[in-house]
């Protein structure tokens, strides 16, 4: 089911911390605490979005902007939202905001073993860049690097 009209995508703001704070314990064996959420809060390279969807918090997606170079720290729906298009429109958002200020690229890294993930960039244009070996811990994993450039003007 699409429910595109009805998702929101804003910037990302403290009452949304302790939501997405609950949504990395539940996607990630090493999840970012409260704490390290609300820091990027003030970080000037920080470009962070969550979705809402009737007013509740359904995903969220996090970007470092260094020098034009976007670098995701994370993605992530709860399950329940998921098969939405909600991580297609966070993805969308940031490839809108890097088209804006002329970044060069974006890139990140994902467990290689992380198909629905690997899915989504693929369809988004990113490329697989490369592997980073033994990347993860807990469980160790490699890490598939995946770019997706821009022509800059
Ligand atoms: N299997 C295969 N492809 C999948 C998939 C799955 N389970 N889930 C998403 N995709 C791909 C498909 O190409 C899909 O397009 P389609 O629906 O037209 O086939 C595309 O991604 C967009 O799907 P969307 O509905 O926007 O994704 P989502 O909102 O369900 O979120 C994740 C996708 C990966 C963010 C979500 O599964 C999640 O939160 N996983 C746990 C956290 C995580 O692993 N984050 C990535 C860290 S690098």
């Amino acid at each position: 089911m699409m429910i595109n009209n009805s998702i929101k995508i804003i910037p990302m703001q403290k009452e949304h911390i302790k939501y997405i704070a609950e949504l990395e314990k539940q996607c990630f064996s090493e999840p970012w605490s409260e704490n390290a959420l609300s820091e990027e809060l003030s970080n000037i390279c920080a470009v962070f979005f969550a979705a809402i969807v009737d007013n509740i918090l359904a995903g969220y997606i996090g970007m470092h902007n260094i020098c034009s170079q976007g670098y995701i720290t994370n993605i992530a729906v709860f399950k329940q939202y998921r098969r939405k298009g909600i991580a297609g429109a966070l993805l969308q958002k940031i490839i809108e905001y890097a088209l804006d200020n002329n970044m060069e690229f974006v890139s990140l890294e994902v467990r290689k073993s992380n198909t629905p993930a690997i899915s989504l960039y693929v369809k988004y244009d990113f490329k697989e860049m490369g592997i980073r070996k033994n990347f993860y811990s807990k469980p160790c994993e490699d890490a598939v690097i995946m770019t997706r450039y821009f022509v800059v003007n």
